[in-house]
This record gives structure tokens, sequence and C-alpha cells, in this order.
């Protein structure tokens, strides 16, 4: 098997990377690869490795601890101190103080607004001929519920879409840290408005918990402000998208959907699995040294899951290419596995089932306005999204 690992992160990689996984998966299922940056990493691509990877306590997320001497919190952005990048114990206390509000029975009452929104983006396509769907319908949709439930002005989207780009797609390091400061600015700025006029939104219930005192710094609330906004930004708006790419491309499902829209919350495990929003997992690094997958792991090596790779693989689905909204009981890792798995999974199910069924409402002619070869996909290190995609809507 000739090494495949240098193709990984090219333009070419990222406009179809099943191909890559199928074929490095069986003979690498959890192999070295070479980063754009030059740098080495560990990758699973297969089921078994990228689940033993998400669930071992030996790969830890805290870079600190990794690199005491060379990583602080002083050369680190906050967001490097929310619950995605730590580990127990405090994972647990930054995640509990805002699990509360994402329980699959807090999301529940938010569908009648979640509609409401989707139908108000829906209401500015009427009448078009052809759209960006991403501008116009799959990113304002998550954008405005996670802005609502935080207690952000959405009026600054435009900011923070630009702000949660820089940490998801590869990019210039000095725009990266310019445009960091810019957003840890702009959240103090926000603390200090809320602290004199608290509102019902999490954000203020988080500011309480930081005057509190021991629950939450001031550097770890920022953290998570930031991570619930690029959570919100980057991801859902890619199951949409990818979603209806991939129905628009298989026909016949889209037809079947169409017929049987109760199907759809199985439909959007399926799409989640088939071509999913979060294409690796993040970070990892190895706490000590030891024989993982047959390989010899030293202390402090860096390590990704393709959750994309393991969902295509045929050990655990079969015909794994093959788009079937009808599969039952998908053991998907799109939302990743152990401790760290998605806190917005509830959300972004109902966001991904309401704008979906709700565009095939009122738009049942939707097509794509160009071949399916022409669509660009980002060139990012964690997302698998479409940098634009232009639809016919009659
Ligand atoms: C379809 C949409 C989404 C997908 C596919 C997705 C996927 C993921 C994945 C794979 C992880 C784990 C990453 C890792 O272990 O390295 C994760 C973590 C997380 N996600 Fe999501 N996500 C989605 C939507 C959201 C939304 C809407 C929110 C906002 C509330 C959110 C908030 C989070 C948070 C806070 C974590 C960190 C959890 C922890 O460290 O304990 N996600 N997500």
């Amino acid at each position: 098997m000739p090494q495949k690992t240098d193709e990984i992160f090219s333009h070419q990689f990222h406009q179809n990377p099943y191909d890559y996984y199928k074929e490095i998966r069986p003979h690498q299922p959890f192999t070295k690869v070479k980063l754009f940056s030059g740098m080495e990493s560990w990758m699973a691509f297969s089921y078994e490795a990228s689940e033993a990877v998400l669930k071992d306590p030996r790969f830890i997320k805290d870079m600190r601890k990794v690199y005491p001497d060379e990583i602080t919190d002083e050369n680190m952005p906050p967001i490097a101190s929310s619950m995605l990048f730590v580990d127990p114990p405090d994972h647990r206390r930054l995640r509990n103080l805002v699990q509360y509000g994402f329980t699959p029975k807090k999301i529940n009452a938010l569908k009648g607004r979640v509609e409401e929104i989707a139908l108000e983006q829906a209401e500015l396509m009427k009448g078009k001929e052809t759209v960006d769907f991403i501008e116009v319908y799959a990113f304002p949709i998550p954008i405005r519920v996670i802005c609502e439930l935080i207690g952000v002005p959405e009026a600054d989207q435009m900011d923070f879409q630009r702000w949660s780009h820089v940490l998801v797609d590869v990019m210039d390091p000095e725009d990266h840290d310019e445009a960091m400061g810019e957003f840890i600015v702009y959240l103090e700025n926000l603390i200090e408005q809320k602290k004199l006029t608290p509102q019902a939104d999490l954000l203020s219930d988080l500011i309480r918990a930081e005057e509190d005192g021991d629950k939450l710094s001031k550097r770890e609330l920022i953290g998570v402000i930031m991570l619930l906004i690029v959570a919100g930004h980057e991801t859902t708006v890619n199951l949409i998208a990818n979603g209806l790419l991939a129905l628009l491309s298989h026909p016949d499902q889209l037809q079947l959907l169409k017929e049987n829209p109760d199907l759809m919350p199985q439909a959007i495990e399926e799409l989640l699995r088939y071509n999913g929003p979060v294409e690796f997992s993040t970070d990892r690094w190895a706490s000590e040294s030891f024989t993982f997958m047959g390989q010899e792991i030293a202390q402090g090596d860096h390590v990704i899951v393709s959750l994309a790779s393991a969902d295509h693989d045929p050990q655990v689905f079969s015909n794994p290419e093959q788009l079937d909204i009808t599969r039952e009981k998908s053991p998907h890792i799109a939302f990743g596995k152990g401790i760290h798995y998605c806190l917005g999974a509830p959300l972004a199910r109902l966001e991904g089932d309401i704008a979906l069924r709700i565009l095939l409402q009122i738009f049942p002619k939707v097509s794509l306005a160009v071949p399916e070869s022409e669509l660009e996909w980002r060139q990012s290190i964690i997302i698998r999204g479409l940098k634009t995609m232009f639809i016919n809507l009659k």
C-alpha cells in the first residue's frame, strides 16, 4: 500500500475526501499524516480506531498540560479554556454550567421559534428563481437561533462569521491573531453591557456564575461564549446545506422523503453520516507513551479522528457510500463520542429537521443551479462545508 498521507488537506482532497478514505482506511486505519502546516499527526480512519481515540482518557485535550513551558493562557485565545479544549475535572464543571440549556426538553420547547425563523428565511426566497442557499437559508437559521439563546445581538453576525471562520479554516497566522483580538474585545464589551442590563438569556446566567466566584473565571466565560458562537455558526449550516445537496443528488431518496415526511428524523441521521458537517475531530494529545492500535505513540503526539471516514467504514455500515434514509439504528459519530460528545446535538437535529422540512414543503421543485462537480468545498481543518450553493427554486 503506497503512503497516501501527503495528500490530506489539499484542495483536491477536500473536493472528494471519501475516495481517499476508501483507499486508505483498510490498510492504514490509524496512521501518521502530514498536516498542511507540515506538522506530523496521527489520524484515525477506521470506525474502531476513531471510537477508541475518542474514548481513551490518555488522549487529552489540554495543550497546557502537554507543553507547559510553551503553551500558557497568555499565548492562547480564551476558547482554549472552554470545555472542548480541557479535561476532567474542569471539563465537567464547565459543561455542567451550560448543559441545562441544551437538554432535549429545553430544546423541544424552541420548536415553534425555530419554525418561525425558518419560515421567515423561506419568505425571503419566495418569488426568486435562483439563490445562494447557504447565504439566505442554511446559514441564517442556526445563527439566529444561537444568537437568541446566548443573548448576543444578531446584528453583529457578519463579524461573528468572520471570526469563527478564522478558527476553523486554513488561514494566515497574522490574520488569525488579529481576528481573535477583535473577537475578545467585542465579547469583553458585551459582557460589561450585559452586567448593567441582565436579560433572560444564557450569557446573563453565565455572568451570574462568574460573579459567584469559584464556578467560572472571566477567561472561561469568554471561552464558552466563543465556543457556542463558533459551534452555532459553523456546524448546522452544513447539516442543512450538505443534507440538501445529498438529497438533490439522490432523487429517489428525495422523492421517498417528500412522500414520507415522517422519515425526516431518520433522514437527518443518515445525512449526518453520509456527508456530515464536522469532518475531523478537534485536536487531542497523548498524555503518556503507549502502544495503541499496534502503533507506538510518544507522549505529546498529536492525534485527530476523521469522523467522516469512520462514518463510511464498511465494517460498521453496509453499503456506506450509498445514501439510504431508511437506514436503521445508525451508530454514526458525526457528533463525536465520549465526554466531549456534542452538547448541541439535540438543537442541531431540531434545526436540521425543521429547515429541510419547511424548504421541501414550500419549494418542492428545488434543484441545483450549477453542476455538482463545480461546487467548491471550504479548505477547513475541521468543517466539511461548501463555499456557496446556488439552487433553483422553481
Ligand atoms: C450538525 C451540527 C453539529 C455537529 C455535526 C457537531 C459536532 C460536534 C462534534 C463532532 C463535537 C466533538 C468534537 C471533538 O470531540 O473533538 C462537538 C462538540 C461540541 N459541540 Fe457540536 N456539533 C453540531 C452543532 C452544535 C451546536 C448547534 C452547538 C451549540 C450549542 C454545539 C456545541 C458543541 C459544544 C459546546 C461541544 C463541546 C462539548 C464538550 O467538549 O463537552 N454543536 N460537536
